[in-house]
């Protein structure tokens, strides 16, 4: 059975009045996307900017109040924004793009990771919290002594790491990740995935990973659903999506990916 699964997912927005048109048509952003996420398994969710993926990802944590459509955890409906139990909230963790603006700069990484245990109790560790606070960062590959500073001291690729685990604090079972590499440097994004890797192997974790960037989703996904204009337009192992793609959409994207990253390589040896 799924760890997740979207079925036929519909997401519109109330489009802001003009003065020759007091009442304009919803905007759908997601219109019908149906897609699954086995247990260890990483789904990329590929698409250019404005396709949907974002929303997409709110919709199944929650953030987001579906038009129509259901969201599944282990077979079992999730309820409607606001009205989750704590357990399904705690059960889809998201992590977002850009770690600067998702972690409170003066607020320190202890308290950060404290926070997070705050908001879902029975998720904190039952005995010594500095113990269980330095294991988290451990596993996130961080120094223990990086509990003490605060989130606006650290890079981009340490606060991704504090993201992650403070995603991590509250035991979920599935990671969302919306562009989590996207705004770090290659090097940088190469040890992050690794670690994405790593930590679905010790932590039997599930995730979606959401990327405009073929080349990274890539080297980390299973399989690929690719959206387009608030649909899925294609779906398959990363291998035959991207070794023989059969969807014109997604030919172009690979197109353009090879294209940047032939430019990339005359850029780097002029
Ligand atoms: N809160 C919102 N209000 C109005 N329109 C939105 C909102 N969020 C997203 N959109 C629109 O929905 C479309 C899909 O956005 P998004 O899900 O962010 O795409 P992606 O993550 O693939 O770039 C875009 O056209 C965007 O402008
Ligand atoms: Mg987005």
């Amino acid at each position: 059975m799924s760890l997740l699964e979207v079925n036929d997912l519909r997401v519109s927005f109330a489009r802001r009045n003009t003065w020759f048109r007091s009442r304009a048509a919803d905007f759908v952003a997601v219109d019908g996307v149906s897609l699954a996420v086995a247990p260890d398994e990483i789904v990329g969710l590929v698409g250019e900017s404005g396709s949907g993926k974002t929303t997409v990802a709110r919709a199944i944590v929650g953030l987001v109040q579906p038009v129509s459509g259901t969201v599944l955890l282990d077979g079992v409906p999730l309820g409607p924004v606001g009205r989750r139990t704590t357990a399904q909230q705690r059960a889809a963790q998201m992590v977002f793009q850009d770690p600067r603006s998702s972690l409170s700069p003066r607020m320190t990484v202890a308290a950060i990771i404290n926070e997070a245990w705050r908001t879902h109790p029975e998720s904190a560790p039952p005995g010594d919290r500095t113990a269980a606070l330095h294991r988290l960062l451990d596993d996130v590959g961080l120094d223990a002594s990086v509990a003490r500073h605060r989130a606006g001291e650290l890079s981009g690729g340490q606060c991704q790491r504090v993201s992650i685990a403070r995603a991590l604090a509250v035991r979920p079972r599935l990671l969302v990740c919306d562009e989590a590499v996207s705004a770090l440097d290659v090097s940088v994004q190469a040890q992050i995935l690794r670690l994405l890797v790593d930590l679905r192997e010790r932590h039997h974790l599930a995730m979606l990973f959401i990327s405009h960037d073929l080349g990274v989703v890539h080297q980390i996904a299973d399989r690929i659903a690719v959206m387009r204009r608030g649909v899925v337009v294609e779906e398959g192992r990363t291998t035959d999506v991207l070794g023989a793609p059969r969807h014109e959409y997604t030919r172009s994207l690979l197109d353009a990916a090879l294209e940047l990253s032939t430019t990339d390589a005359q850029d780097r040896s002029r």
